[in-house]
């Protein structure tokens, strides 16, 4: 009735009149824009996968997203809700690293997930000590190439870069919370493993600065008429796992543990002293030959869990990863050697690799809709990997930056990875010179040692004694408390 008085009112009181009419015209599109949003997600339910258990039951979805429409990128995304409440839980992002690896092959079917790829790929398991108990849970197959993301324009696949990965993986979030808008309020940590040790901190970077200049943003990504979608996360921080984080720690930390662990001879681990400038941006040959050596002696173990059974699988079967970059990288300058592959175990990728390449699996998972992904499905993509552009060499900036800006930041280390090994953590976190608010001491689950922690103002670091460099797929039952504990801001349990 208001508004139909209003239309009697003199010419001269209309305008609160074309006010009402805009502010009508903005709810009704923003409801659109939610209605919308839901009916894609709902096209992104996932009704049921070949093979997997009865119960428990899983919520999920999965996809692509648009990442960019001009070169046609798409990233694909597979989506877990908190197993219990998720309107209550956070939102956590994962990612793996390579760079080239994938989340999907890695991240949820062989560690984290709830639904895992069983052995020989009959189907898939439950997983007790998925990181969905706690959290709604996001995996992003980034960047494009890797596995069923893709681009339209081959070049590309040519150009990446982490300033590139971070760009995509943004425009993804941006995207994916339109289809998905009850989560955009929610509390959002992002987290990874490895290589993703620089993706993840750049993309928080991104998220963070995008988050201060909002107003531009909006205006950048809505191309109607009104600013209804204010792209602002509720981002409350980061956690990554024996990431790699600034070439000069990590490479001397790779020596150092490869002789403290004795691996390597004291020869060769004072040769390495001499010849070994780990601060330039070119090693020196001898440096690449000594170098190369520590990796001779670590093929025959894996480098990623130095103290576990190698797994043999490979030989016969499917080609390892890691070993064909090892292989190929050979011919390469070292520089790219120490650009292995984040993820390893045969056995386990080799299994996802047989599961996500079944036509019905794709099919349930929405991932090759009209036949429009090229290659097989890879767990860890070669090419990208070798052509892969390397340009940063540290992340630490961004991790002082953020850590002064009030983000929760927290590193974890599984301390039997030889690759990204705890020591160059260790200096990289030191390197922060953080005041220390508690000491270096022991945390605990089941009546043990799980690990050792430190919390200074501004980070926390964790290891996790036992552990290789997946460390969620090692010791589950401590990386289910390690994010709990990361999630909740809590500490970790220093009494027996
Ligand atoms: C890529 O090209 C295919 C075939 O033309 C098209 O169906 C698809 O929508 C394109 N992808 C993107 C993200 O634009
Ligand atoms: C480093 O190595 C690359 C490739 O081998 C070469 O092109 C470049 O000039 C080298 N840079 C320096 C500073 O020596
Ligand atoms: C790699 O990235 C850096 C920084 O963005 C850029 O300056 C350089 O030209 C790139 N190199 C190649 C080979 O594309």
């Amino acid at each position: 009735m208001a508004t139909a008085a209003r239309w009697l009112l003199p010419q001269s009181q209309h305008k609160p009149l074309m006010l009402t009419l805009l502010l009508l015209v903005f709810v009704s599109q923003s409801l659109r824009c939610y209605s919308a949003g839901y009916s894609e997600q709902e096209r992104d339910r996932v009704a049921f996968l070949p093979g997997q258990p009865r119960s428990p039951q899983v919520s999920r979805f999965s996809g692509h997203v648009t990442v960019n429409e001009k070169n046609g990128r798409a990233l694909f995304y597979w989506f877990f809700e908190a197993q219990e409440q998720p309107a209550q839980k956070p939102l956590l992002l994962w990612l793996n690293g390579g760079p080239g690896c994938s989340s999907v092959g890695y991240g949820a079917a062989s560690e984290l997930g709830p639904l895992r790829v069983s052995r020989f790929a009959a189907g898939l398991e439950f997983n007790k000590f998925a990181w969905n108990k706690e959290a709604n849970l996001l995996f992003l197959e980034s960047p494009v190439g890797v596995g069923f993301s893709y681009t339209n324009t081959s070049s590309d696949l040519t150009s990446l870069s982490d300033d590139f990965v971070a760009q995509d993986a943004y425009n993804f979030l941006v995207n994916w919370f339109k289809r998905f808008p009850q989560y955009k309020d929610r509390e959002f940590y992002i987290s990874g493993e490895s290589y993703a040790g620089h993706y993840v901190p750049q993309l928080a970077d991104l998220v963070y600065e995008r988050n201060k200049d909002r107003k531009a943003n909006t205006y950048i990504n809505f191309k109607g008429f009104f600013f209804f979608f204010f792209f602002e996360l509720n981002f409350k921080g980061f956690i990554v796992g024996n990431p790699i984080t600034d070439d000069y720690y990590d490479s001397k930390g790779l020596a150092e543990y490869a002789w403290s662990h004795a691996v390597v001879s004291d020869e060769l681990y004072d040769q390495i002293k001499k010849v070994c400038d780990f601060r330039a941006s070119n090693w020196t040959d001898d440096c690449d030959k000594a170098m190369s050596t520590i990796f001779r002696q670590y093929h025959e173990i894996d480098i990623y869990n130095i103290y576990a059974p190698k797994c043999n699988l490979a030989q016969t079967s499917v080609s390892s990863s890691a070993d064909e970059a090892l292989k190929y990288s050979d011919h390469e300058p070292f520089r790219r050697r120490i650009r292995m592959f984040s993820g390893y175990d045969e056995c386990y990728s080799s299994y996802a690799q047989k599961y996500f390449n079944k036509a019905d699996v794709q099919i349930a998972l929405h991932a090759n809709l009209n036949g429009m992904h090229p290659g097989k499905w890879q767990v860890c993509s070669d090419s990208i990997l070798r052509s892969y552009n390397f340009s940063v060499v540290s992340v630490l900036p961004i991790y002082a930056k953020l850590i002064k800006a009030g983000l929760r930041v927290w590193l974890y280390s599984g301390d039997a990875d030889g690759r990204v090994p705890v020591i160059g953590s260790r200096y990289c976190v030191e390197a922060l010179a953080l005041p220390i608010k508690t000491q270096w001491q022991p945390w605990y689950l089941n009546q043990q040692v799980a690990g050792r922690f430190v919390e200074y103002h501004g980070m926390t670091m964790v290891t996790i004694r036992g552990a290789g460099h997946l460390v969620p797929l090692n010791k589950p039952a401590e990386g289910l408390t390690l994010i709990d504990t990361f999630l909740l801001g809590k500490q970790l349990p220093t009494h027996r």
